[in-house]
Protein backbone atom coordinates (compact mmCIF):
# COMPACT_ATOMS: atom_id res chain seq x y z
CA UNK A 1 0.00 0.00 0.00
CA UNK A 2 1.17 3.07 -1.02
CA UNK A 3 0.90 6.69 0.94
CA UNK A 4 -2.28 8.67 -0.10
CA UNK A 5 0.53 11.60 -1.37
CA UNK A 6 2.25 8.64 -3.71
CA UNK A 7 0.64 7.81 -6.90
CA UNK A 8 2.75 4.86 -9.12
CA UNK A 9 0.96 4.37 -12.46
CA UNK A 10 0.02 0.65 -13.07
CA UNK A 11 -0.76 1.54 -16.89
CA UNK A 12 -0.44 -0.65 -19.92
CA UNK A 13 0.88 2.56 -21.58
CA UNK A 14 3.31 4.17 -18.80
CA UNK A 15 4.87 -0.15 -18.56
CA UNK A 16 5.65 -0.07 -21.90
CA UNK A 17 7.33 3.33 -22.04
CA UNK A 18 9.27 2.46 -19.18
CA UNK A 19 10.46 -0.78 -20.74
CA UNK A 20 11.74 1.44 -23.33
CA UNK A 21 13.49 3.51 -20.85
CA UNK A 22 15.41 1.09 -18.79
CA UNK A 23 16.64 -0.63 -22.04
CA UNK A 24 20.41 -0.30 -22.52
CA UNK A 25 19.83 -0.73 -26.14
CA UNK A 26 17.66 2.16 -25.77
CA UNK A 27 19.56 5.31 -28.16
CA UNK A 28 19.78 9.13 -27.10
CA UNK A 29 17.02 10.14 -29.42
CA UNK A 30 14.52 7.47 -28.28
CA UNK A 31 15.25 7.57 -24.52
CA UNK A 32 14.09 11.24 -25.00
CA UNK A 33 10.77 10.42 -26.78
CA UNK A 34 10.04 8.26 -23.69
CA UNK A 35 10.73 10.54 -21.53
CA UNK A 36 8.06 12.45 -23.16
CA UNK A 37 5.52 10.53 -23.43
CA UNK A 38 5.69 9.47 -19.98
CA UNK A 39 5.55 12.60 -19.16
CA UNK A 40 2.17 13.82 -20.84
CA UNK A 41 0.95 10.84 -19.49
CA UNK A 42 2.29 11.52 -15.70
CA UNK A 43 1.23 15.49 -16.31
CA UNK A 44 -2.30 14.38 -16.85
CA UNK A 45 -2.54 12.35 -13.92
CA UNK A 46 -0.94 14.58 -11.79
CA UNK A 47 -3.22 17.53 -12.86
CA UNK A 48 -6.29 15.17 -12.53
CA UNK A 49 -7.83 17.98 -9.65
CA UNK A 50 -6.60 21.49 -10.61
CA UNK A 51 -8.51 24.18 -9.71
CA UNK A 52 -11.08 25.87 -12.32
CA UNK A 53 -13.68 28.60 -12.81
CA UNK A 54 -16.08 28.91 -15.64
CA UNK A 55 -16.44 31.20 -18.62
CA UNK A 56 -18.78 31.49 -20.96
CA UNK A 57 -17.53 30.31 -24.42
CA UNK A 58 -18.96 31.12 -27.87
CA UNK A 59 -19.08 28.68 -30.56
CA UNK A 60 -20.31 29.10 -33.90
CA UNK A 61 -23.92 27.53 -32.96
CA UNK A 62 -24.67 28.68 -29.44
CA UNK A 63 -23.14 29.65 -25.72
CA UNK A 64 -21.76 27.16 -23.99
CA UNK A 65 -20.13 27.16 -20.27
CA UNK A 66 -16.12 26.32 -20.85
CA UNK A 67 -13.76 26.32 -17.61
CA UNK A 68 -10.33 27.38 -17.57
CA UNK A 69 -7.53 26.81 -15.14
CA UNK A 70 -7.77 29.48 -12.39
CA UNK A 71 -4.08 28.81 -10.77
CA UNK A 72 -0.81 30.21 -11.68
CA UNK A 73 1.38 27.39 -12.77
CA UNK A 74 5.04 26.77 -12.59
CA UNK A 75 7.30 24.39 -14.05
CA UNK A 76 10.19 23.49 -11.98
CA UNK A 77 12.78 20.75 -13.72
CA UNK A 78 15.85 19.80 -11.85
CA UNK A 79 18.67 20.66 -14.12
CA UNK A 80 20.25 18.46 -15.99
CA UNK A 81 17.40 15.54 -16.23
CA UNK A 82 14.29 17.35 -15.74
CA UNK A 83 14.75 19.06 -18.99
CA UNK A 84 13.84 16.76 -20.82
CA UNK A 85 10.44 16.61 -18.95
CA UNK A 86 9.58 20.44 -19.34
CA UNK A 87 8.24 20.43 -22.77
CA UNK A 88 5.83 17.80 -22.52
CA UNK A 89 3.86 19.66 -19.77
CA UNK A 90 4.35 22.96 -21.74
CA UNK A 91 2.01 21.34 -24.29
CA UNK A 92 -0.07 20.67 -21.75
CA UNK A 93 0.28 23.65 -19.52
CA UNK A 94 1.26 26.46 -22.26
CA UNK A 95 1.02 29.28 -19.48
CA UNK A 96 3.11 27.72 -17.00
CA UNK A 97 6.26 29.76 -16.10
CA UNK A 98 9.41 27.24 -15.85
CA UNK A 99 11.86 28.04 -13.20
CA UNK A 100 14.90 26.07 -13.47
CA UNK A 101 16.97 24.73 -10.47
CA UNK A 102 20.33 23.30 -10.92
CA UNK A 103 21.31 21.18 -8.38
CA UNK A 104 23.96 18.16 -8.91
CA UNK A 105 24.48 14.90 -7.18
CA UNK A 106 27.66 14.78 -5.13
CA UNK A 107 29.95 11.44 -6.40
CA UNK A 108 31.42 11.25 -3.46
CA UNK A 109 28.49 12.04 -0.82
CA UNK A 110 25.33 11.44 -3.47
CA UNK A 111 24.33 14.84 -1.51
CA UNK A 112 23.05 17.49 -3.60
CA UNK A 113 24.69 20.66 -4.37
CA UNK A 114 22.82 23.20 -5.99
CA UNK A 115 24.18 25.95 -8.92
CA UNK A 116 21.53 27.73 -10.34
CA UNK A 117 18.82 29.46 -8.83
CA UNK A 118 17.42 32.85 -9.74
CA UNK A 119 13.34 31.84 -7.93
CA UNK A 120 13.51 35.40 -5.92
CA UNK A 121 13.40 37.51 -9.19
CA UNK A 122 9.64 36.11 -10.15
CA UNK A 123 6.29 35.94 -8.60
CA UNK A 124 5.60 32.93 -6.52
CA UNK A 125 3.22 30.73 -8.26
CA UNK A 126 0.63 29.14 -6.49
CA UNK A 127 1.58 25.70 -7.70
CA UNK A 128 4.68 24.25 -9.00
CA UNK A 129 5.04 21.18 -10.58
CA UNK A 130 8.46 19.64 -9.97
CA UNK A 131 9.90 17.33 -12.61
CA UNK A 132 12.95 15.19 -12.64
CA UNK A 133 12.94 11.83 -14.29
CA UNK A 134 15.07 10.14 -10.68
CA UNK A 135 14.06 10.04 -7.45
CA UNK A 136 16.60 7.87 -6.02
CA UNK A 137 17.85 9.04 -2.23
CA UNK A 138 15.36 11.85 -2.47
CA UNK A 139 17.73 14.29 -1.41
CA UNK A 140 17.33 16.14 -4.80
CA UNK A 141 13.44 16.59 -4.47
CA UNK A 142 14.07 17.14 -0.56
CA UNK A 143 16.44 20.29 -1.38
CA UNK A 144 13.89 21.18 -4.02
CA UNK A 145 10.94 20.77 -2.12
CA UNK A 146 12.27 23.04 0.66
CA UNK A 147 13.35 25.87 -1.74
CA UNK A 148 9.73 26.11 -3.19
CA UNK A 149 8.22 26.29 0.51
CA UNK A 150 10.97 28.84 1.50
CA UNK A 151 9.90 30.40 -1.80
CA UNK A 152 6.16 30.60 -0.82
CA UNK A 153 4.54 27.88 -3.62
CA UNK A 154 1.48 25.92 -1.13
CA UNK A 155 0.89 23.48 -3.86
CA UNK A 156 3.54 21.19 -4.76
CA UNK A 157 3.48 18.81 -7.40
CA UNK A 158 6.17 16.26 -7.87
CA UNK A 159 6.44 14.07 -11.10
CA UNK A 160 9.06 12.00 -11.90
CA UNK A 161 9.25 8.67 -13.82
CA UNK A 162 11.72 6.25 -11.79
CA UNK A 163 12.00 6.15 -7.90
CA UNK A 164 13.68 3.99 -5.41
CA UNK A 165 11.88 2.64 -2.25
CA UNK A 166 13.56 4.14 0.06
CA UNK A 167 13.41 7.65 -1.64
CA UNK A 168 10.01 7.52 -1.55
CA UNK A 169 9.34 6.31 1.71
CA UNK A 170 11.48 9.43 2.63
CA UNK A 171 9.74 12.01 1.03
CA UNK A 172 6.05 11.30 1.21
CA UNK A 173 6.57 10.63 5.09
CA UNK A 174 9.02 14.21 5.45
CA UNK A 175 6.29 16.07 3.01
CA UNK A 176 2.60 14.93 3.60
CA UNK A 177 1.37 17.54 2.00
CA UNK A 178 3.46 17.64 -1.61
CA UNK A 179 2.06 15.00 -4.23
CA UNK A 180 4.48 12.69 -5.91
CA UNK A 181 3.43 10.95 -9.51
CA UNK A 182 5.69 8.27 -10.13
CA UNK A 183 5.93 5.44 -13.45
CA UNK A 184 7.85 3.26 -11.27
CA UNK A 185 8.97 2.53 -8.00
CA UNK A 186 12.19 0.38 -7.79
CA UNK A 187 13.51 -1.76 -4.89
CA UNK A 188 16.93 -0.74 -4.47
CA UNK A 189 19.75 1.81 -4.68
CA UNK A 190 23.52 0.51 -5.01
CA UNK A 191 26.33 1.60 -2.67
CA UNK A 192 26.71 4.71 -5.55
CA UNK A 193 23.17 5.18 -4.58
CA UNK A 194 21.99 4.28 -8.26
CA UNK A 195 18.41 2.98 -8.37
CA UNK A 196 18.30 -1.12 -9.32
CA UNK A 197 16.91 -1.97 -11.60
CA UNK A 198 16.36 1.80 -12.79
CA UNK A 199 17.96 2.68 -16.16
CA UNK A 200 21.47 4.15 -15.52
CA UNK A 201 21.94 7.85 -15.76
CA UNK A 202 19.41 9.36 -16.75
CA UNK A 203 21.21 12.99 -17.36
CA UNK A 204 23.60 11.28 -19.72
CA UNK A 205 21.02 8.96 -21.61
CA UNK A 206 18.86 12.31 -22.46
CA UNK A 207 21.76 14.35 -23.43
CA UNK A 208 23.86 11.36 -25.11
CA UNK A 209 27.01 12.13 -22.85
CA UNK A 210 27.84 9.00 -21.47
C1 LIG B 1 20.12 12.90 -10.89
C2 LIG B 1 18.63 13.00 -11.11
C3 LIG B 1 18.16 13.71 -9.86
C4 LIG B 1 19.08 13.15 -8.81
C5 LIG B 1 18.35 12.08 -8.05
O1 LIG B 1 20.75 14.08 -11.21
O2 LIG B 1 18.28 13.63 -12.30
O3 LIG B 1 18.26 15.12 -9.93
O4 LIG B 1 20.21 12.61 -9.50
O5 LIG B 1 19.12 11.59 -7.02
P1 LIG B 1 18.74 11.80 -5.48
O6 LIG B 1 17.32 11.45 -5.34
O7 LIG B 1 19.65 10.81 -4.79
O8 LIG B 1 19.06 13.21 -5.10
P2 LIG B 1 22.34 14.19 -11.33
O9 LIG B 1 22.93 14.64 -10.04
O10 LIG B 1 22.89 12.91 -11.88
O11 LIG B 1 22.54 15.40 -12.32
P3 LIG B 1 22.27 15.53 -13.90
O12 LIG B 1 20.78 15.59 -14.07
O13 LIG B 1 22.93 16.80 -14.22
O14 LIG B 1 22.88 14.33 -14.60
N1 LIG C 1 20.42 9.72 -10.91
C1 LIG C 1 20.23 8.99 -12.03
O1 LIG C 1 20.27 9.52 -13.13
N2 LIG C 1 20.01 7.67 -11.91
C2 LIG C 1 19.96 7.06 -10.70
O2 LIG C 1 19.73 5.85 -10.67
C3 LIG C 1 20.15 7.83 -9.56
C4 LIG C 1 20.38 9.16 -9.69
Amino acid sequence: MLPDNIRCLAHPLVQHHVAILRDQATDASQFRDAVRRLSTVLCVEATRDLSVTRRTVQTPLSDCEGQQLSQSIAIVPILRAGLGMVDPLLDLIPQAAVWHLGLYRSEETAQPVGYYDKLESGSVPDLAFVVDPMLATGGSIDLTVRRLQDWGVRDIRVIALIASQAGVDRVAEDFADVSFTIAAIDPELNDQAYIVPGLGDAGDRIFNTQ
